[in-house]
């Protein structure tokens, strides 16, 4: 376990990076005044230690070894229900010691401004304690889940619910959340999928900077924006057979050209902190992956916030078999440029004697104390530790009226209309008896979906509530639970047929609980479950028509019941306004614009599976006699691309031209295009523009997202949308954070969805050239007219 004198990042790297600069090259503003362990040139060191405010420096000088180690420490606060449980008098003695730099899921102003009270005042250098909790998609006031979020294709609508969730959690003591997840899922068996954007770099670059702006605002130091966390940094998304935890096994081109790109963009947009996965990248977990962490994120991209290990990931270095002892496991983690570790207490109570005979390791530690102390420092709590722990703010923040009136209306802005076959939807005003049939219509807790903070299920306006109190006059709800799709009860299900035959039409509620996704909730069949299956079946059979509310965190597949039901609206998980959102899209209050950030399959077996593949040498030819990358029992499309949503209007695209025939590498052309309402409703549309580089040095997608945005336009209605790209948006990952930017032509496609593309045209790229940012992360300036 000893440093190899001569190597400057780790050798058991994943990506072949060039790396130029190993020694800690220390600028004359930036000397010290004050005495740090010195790096020597095998140290890998980062210059973050040195740039770091005297406050900081004089702290770290004035720190012993134990205190070093206790900031590295998060320590667990408690379960979601009994928050703070696990603060005992003999915790409080730990803060006194200065054992414990940050506690995860707690939360209380009063409760957490008396422990932060213990820290500033009872220990012996009064450094503030970090509070942290997953906020991942509300606080209180539960917005719908990530991936519903994504649906909405608008980056406003992230900001403004991660403000919201910003401004309640610090309004209960916290300054820290884990969140944006921006992890690329492209295999929905994976149960994590819900938390995420889904399937696209772009699109899921756009999602992260819009959370990391909404949760920290213009200034980290206010006491109402929270320090947010990009995670999970690696390739946590990509796991062998969706398996939760499982390794990755991905090109290194796809790990750069795929999966980074959200990274990198809550890089650029300040992201403060950021937190390795749990996972392997072929064989080299990214908690220990010098050159990914240290090497990337740091020297390359710039990174200078904190870095936290997953819960438990650095004692779990040993279950990877790639450290022997926890004492190794802190090593590999030290060095890979992890600073704060979740929950395992290996880095804070196994790394002594390591650190006290390793002046590299001790370099490494002061790094990550010093980063540790940064980001406290930025949060404003030096100097005003207890601006977090007003009770009164608190008891003013939480779920108001305000809150409840955004969450209703992102919520209504993420639906996404499937199917409507013959005008089924809007559903008519005059008077008819509608049959709610679905135990999920009743299911509170489900909206609430994965993580939900502090979220109360009796917060939530159910989707029978909801139906039930915006009803138009002279309408007639019934409602039968059929089954929920943990039990399975026949009965239920043929009282539930009987209810519906005795209706007019039918709104089928089936789909996924709140239980089947999230962390550790992978599935190995996309179907829905049997009991929901068993249900519409029954419900079908009555020859009702039938509109299916599909509830759920994930694609499923959904091919047989979609082409029984005359509409299906996917509802993913709401939150809390859940009941009133989903009215307001049913009766036409609202025309739905959601559109899938995921491609729906159309059996388990067709993922993983993206719009965005490379052609191949025999592109999938629908004949099915011929040889072709196909299968040979399975339509090749999924049966919902991604991009995809209908709306209660149509939509005309015209006069789709390029501002300029050529463009130098470094240059930059508009393409713009003319979009109607053509039909008789207000309504939202989300213009797409997607890209294809036809001929190159290797093979490129087939297709791939390069810009959108949601219009509403009223009736009659004409916008030209104008999208300004440049040929780096196009480079090819080669190595070393060389982006290489080829001559030749690219084609541009504009249209309603991956699979909907209405124009085409062609732009030449004059000539070769560089870039230094992941081509999908940088962003395409939209202009409307
Ligand atoms: C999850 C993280 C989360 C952490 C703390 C882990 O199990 O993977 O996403 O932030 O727990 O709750």
């Amino acid at each position: 376990m000893t440093r190899p004198p001569s190597v400057c990042f780790g050798a058991s790297a994943l990506v072949s990076l060039t790396l130029v600069a190993c020694v800690a090259t220390t600028p004359p503003d930036a000397i010290p005044d004050i005495p740090l362990t010195q790096p020597s040139l095998a140290c890998g060191a980062s210059s973050s230690l040195l740039s770091a405010s005297s406050r900081v420096r004089a702290l770290v000088a004035d720190m012993t070894l134990d205190e070093k180690l206790g900031q590295l420490n998060q320590a667990a606060g408690g379960r979601s229900k009994t928050l703070n449980s696990k603060l005992t008098p003999e915790e409080l003695d730990k803060v006194r010691r200065g054992e414990v730099g940050s506690y995860l899921h707690v939360a209380g102003a009063e409760a957490l401004g008396a422990l932060q009270q213990v820290a500033v005042e009872e220990s012996r250098l009064g450094i503030p304690l970090l509070f942290a909790m997953d906020v991942v998609h509300g606080y209180r006031t539960i917005f719908p889940v990530p991936i519903a979020m994504a649906s909405t294709w608008d980056a406003a609508d992230w900001e403004s619910a991660a403000r919201i969730a910003a401004d309640e959690a610090t309004a209960s003591g916290l300054h820290w959340t884990f969140a944006p997840m921006v992890d690329i899922a492209r295999d929905p068996r994976w149960g994590r999928i819900v938390e995420g954007a889904g399937v696209d770099p772009y699109l899921g670059a756009r999602m992260a900077e819009a959370q990391v702006h909404g949760y920290q605002g213009a200034s980290l130091s206010a006491p109402d924006t929270i320090l947010a966390t990009t995670k999970h940094f690696g390739v946590y998304g990509a796991p062998a057979g969706g398996r939760d935890y499982g390794s990755a096994d991905v090109s290194e081109r796809s790990v750069m050209e795929t999966y980074m790109p959200p990274f990198y963009a809550a890089t650029q947009a300040g992201s403060g902190s950021m937190m390795t996965a749990f996972n392997d990248i072929g064989g080299v977990p990214t908690t220990a992956n010098e050159t990914l962490v240290d090497g990337l994120l740091r020297d390359q991209w710039g990174f200078d916030g904190m870095i936290v290990s997953d819960w438990n990931a650095v004692a779990e270095l040993m279950n990877h078999g790639v450290a022997a002892t926890r004492e190794e496991a802190g090593i590999l983690a030290l060095r890979a440029g992890v600073d704060m570790d979740m929950t395992s207490g290996v880095m804070s109570g196994d790394l002594k004697r390591a650190v006290s005979s390793d002046s590299c390791l001790m370099h490494d530690l002061d790094g990550a104390v010093a980063r540790i102390l940064t980001t406290k420092e930025r949060l404003g709590l030096f100097d005003t530790p207890l601006a977090y722990h007003d009770p009164a703010r608190e008891a003013a923040s939480l779920l108001t009226p305000e809150n409840r009136a955004e969450a209703r209306r992102i919520a209504a802005r993420s639906i996404v209309l499937l199917k409507n076959d013959s005008g089924a939807l809007p559903l008519a005003s005059e008077p008819q008896t509608i049959a709610v049939i679905g135990a999920l219509a009743e299911d509170r807790l489900t909206q609430l979906g994965s993580w939900r903070a502090q979220g109360d299920q009796e917060d939530v306006i159910s989707i029978l509530e909801g139906l039930q109190a915006h009803a138009p006059e002279g309408t007639v709800i019934t409602y039968a639970p059929g089954s929920h799709p943990t039990d399975y009860d026949a009965d239920a299900i043929k009282a539930a047929a009987d209810i519906a035959t005795a209706a007019d039409r039918v709104l089928l509620v089936i789909g996924e609980d709140y239980d089947l996704s999230g962390e550790a909730r992978s599935r190995s069949d996309l179907s829905l479950p049997a009991s929901q299956q068993a249900l519409a079946n029954a419900v079908f059979s009555t020859g009702k028509p039938v509109t299916v509310i599909l509830v759920t965190g994930r694609p499923v597949a959904i091919e047989t019941i979609a082409g029984r039901a005359n509409a299906v609206l996917n509802t993913w998980m709401m939150g809390v306004e859940a009941g009133n959102a989903l009215a307001d899209v049913l009766w036409g209050k609202v025309s739905p614009a959601g559109r899938l950030p995921a491609d729906f399959p159309r059996r388990t077996g067709a993922v993983p599976f993206t719009y965005s593949e490379y052609p191949s040498g025999r592109p999938a030819d629908p004949d099915i006699t011929k040889d072709s990358n196909r299968y040979h029992d399975l339509g090749i499309d999924p049966l919902y691309p991604f991009g995809y949503g209908l709306s209660y209007s149509d939509f005309t695209y015209d006069s789709f031209t390029a501002g300029a025939a050529e463009v130098g590498a470094n240059g930059t052309v508009t393409l713009s295009v003319k979009v109607t309402n053509s039909g008789s409703l207000q309504a939202d549309e989300v213009v797409q523009l997607y890209m294809r580089d036809p001929v190159a040095s290797v093979a490129r997608p087939r297709i791939e997202l390069r810009g959108f945005k949601r219009l509403s336009l009223e009736p009659g209605e004409t916008r030209t949308v104008s999208f300004t790209v440049s040929p780096a948006q196009a480079a090819i990952w080669r190595s070393g954070n060389d982006w290489a930017i080829e001559a030749g032509d690219l084609e541009f496609m504009v249209g309603g969805s991956s699979a909907d593309i209405r124009a085409r045209t062609s732009v030449r790229v004059t000539d070769t050239g560089h870039s230094n940012a992941p081509a999908a992360a940088l962003e395409t300036k939209v202009d409307v007219q």
